[in-house]
């Protein structure tokens, strides 16, 4: 089945741009800074390489392989490491690692009867020492 995503990220642009939102800076003060922390459903990448740039240890998924694409070029642009994995958000496996953060952004396309089981997957993800900010 074709990507949805993958077409909507088709074009040269960075399709929600290359700096992070306005509500990661806004809470960014709540994050262990420098520790380890995904960044789900992040597309292109804008969220995990200012992240990554900032100091911490960054794993950034999303399932759209175009977009991890791009995401991938804007790290190497920074100069910065992330750990990309391509990832359906339902299928993530959370639990079985531990973060000090978890950052989930713009993900309103997770449909209300399926919201509880993401966010009790990420406020579980035996992380969040500190909390799961989405
Ligand atoms: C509105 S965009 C937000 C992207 C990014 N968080 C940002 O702030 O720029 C939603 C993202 O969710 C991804 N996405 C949608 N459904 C997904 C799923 N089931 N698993 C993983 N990623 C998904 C899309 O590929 C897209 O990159």
């Amino acid at each position: 089945m074709e990507n949805f995503w993958d077409k909507r990220y088709a074009g040269a642009d960075y399709l929600f741009g290359t700096q992070p939102a306005a509500g990661l800076i806004a809470l960014e003060h709540h994050l262990v800074a420098g520790g380890k922390t995904p960044v789900v459903a992040d597309g292109e990448g804008r969220n995990s390489v200012y992240l990554a740039s900032s100091g911490y240890d960054v794993r950034a998924t999303d399932y759209s392989q175009v977009a991890q694409k791009k995401a991938k070029a804007l790290a190497k642009e920074a100069g910065v490491d992330v750990d990309f994995v391509l990832s359906d958000i339902y299928d993530a496996g959370w639990s079985d690692e531990a973060y000090d953060n978890v950052v989930a952004i713009f993900i309103q396309f997770v449909p209300p009867e399926r919201m509880g089981e993401i966010f009790t997957a990420l406020a579980l993800a035996r992380a969040t020492g500190a909390g799961a900010h989405c």
